[in-house]
């Protein structure tokens, strides 16, 4: 694919590099809700510029006075078929693709339809933690099987959901990379998950939007190609918001399969006329022109993981970080620790520094934090050398 993106890409070091000031005037939720004092690490927003192309297409809109409702997502669905064809070699037909307000909506949706009688949903803590809002907007409940061996990066425990199937739950929402984890499964452990749901009916929601930013070397592959079993079985869920950093734009996009399920009704026309209309744009744009800027972004962060590895034993002795293989999240374990309450609470209220608290990915994580890696080399080390401080607890 020929991006017409410049040669003159800006280093991730450039891209990050913005100072408090200005992200402290920024109205999005990560800066614009902490005290003034307190260095922020927790939502899933990047302290980044936005990408040239991203900018001058949302500019171009307000230069048009464009704000109507979408009008078509051919140019869309083409950007993303080709960049996944191109990134992860997965070949999809883009009458495939629906375009949906948010990855929450369309998981919601497919929730719904298919929880059955049962109405419960298999999770693998600790795992995103809105995972456990969206299945209260869509009246089910999770059915939790913990990823076992966390501190090795995470695996699944198919005994516990084949448990959670022949007991009459029939949806998995699964998180590929994922989020806090950072873990990238690989196709064999994505085929025996496929081969499981195949033999209970079950339907699988993969959500995949952290996918654009795996690192360099590892291997990642889309549920819809790990094998037949996984496309009878599937629907992938991704996105631009998180990978190009506009979650406000909003805009998600689901995958089905030719042979998978899909809720009858769900009508790919009406999706989008819900949808955002620069969120769309903002996201065909991303695929299609901002490849350079996203290589830039993810080299950032796999240098953000070696320097968190190298900072914590010196300042934070005794906690416990696998490094991710995709995206910006750092999940830290106090477990082994003297900490007695939720790191969270305690790295707020002592260092002034703001995480996301371990136990909103389910309880297995209360000795937990996730912290964000998306901001600046100088910032991080600013965040750790402040949790440092307060270290070890008194
Ligand atoms: C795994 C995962 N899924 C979905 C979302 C929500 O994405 P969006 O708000 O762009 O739909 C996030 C946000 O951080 C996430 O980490």
């Amino acid at each position: 694919m020929v991006s017409t993106e410049k040669s003159s890409q800006p280093t991730g070091a450039e891209l990050f590099d913005i100072p408090d000031s200005h992200l402290r005037g920024r109205a999005s939720l990560k800066w614009s809700t902490v005290e003034p004092d307190v260095l922020p690490a927790w939502v899933a927003e990047m302290d980044v510029h936005l990408a040239p192309a991203i900018f001058q297409t949302l500019q171009n809109a307000l230069f048009r006075d464009d704000a109507g409702y979408p009008g078509t997502s051919d140019g869309l669905s083409t950007a993303f078929a080709n960049f996944a064809c191109d990134r992860w070699d997965w070949n999809i037909d883009p009458e495939h693709i629906s375009i949906h307000i948010d990855a929450a909506t369309a998981a919601s949706k497919l929730m719904r339809y298919y929880a059955g009688p049962d109405g419960r949903v298999i999770i693998m803590p600790p795992v995103y933690n809105r995972f456990y809002d969206w299945m209260r907007v869509s009246e089910v409940r999770p059915y939790e099987v913990p990823l076992t061996d966390v501190a090795r990066g995470g695996f699944f425990d198919l005994a516990g959901i084949e448990e959670g199937l022949a007991a009459g739950t029939r949806v998995i929402l699964l998180c590929n990379p994922h989020n806090p984890l950072g873990r990238v499964y690989s196709k064999q452990e994505l085929g025996q998950l496929a081969e499981l749901a195949a033999q209970y009916d079950a339907v699988v929601i993969s959500d995949e939007i952290h996918a654009p930013m795996v690192y360099h070397g590892v291997e990642y592959t889309p549920w819809l190609t790990v094998s037949e079993a996984a496309q009878h079985t599937g629907v992938a869920l991704h996105t631009a918001t998180k990978s190009w950093n506009f979650a406000g734009l909003k805009c998600g996009i689901a995958v089905r399969s030719a042979t998978g399920p899909w809720p009858e009704g769900l009508d790919p026309k009406i999706t989008l006329n819900d949808s955002g209309f620069w969120g769309i744009l903002a996201t065909e744009a991303a695929f299609k022109d901002c490849r350079a800027w996203l290589d830039a972004v993810r080299e950032h962060f796999q240098a953000q993981t070696e320097l968190l590895t190298d900072l914590l034993p010196h300042h934070l002795p005794g906690v416990k970080f696998h490094p991710p293989q995709a995206s910006f999240l750092a999940w830290l374990d106090f477990s082994d620790t003297d900490l007695t309450e939720e790191p969270a609470d305690y790295f707020l209220r002592e260092a002034r520094v703001a995480l996301s608290p371990g136990s909103s990915f389910g309880s297995v994580g209360t000795s937990c934090a996730r912290l964000n890696m998306g901001t600046s080399a100088e910032r991080l080390e600013r965040i750790v050398t402040a949790m440092g401080a307060v270290w070890p607890p008194r």
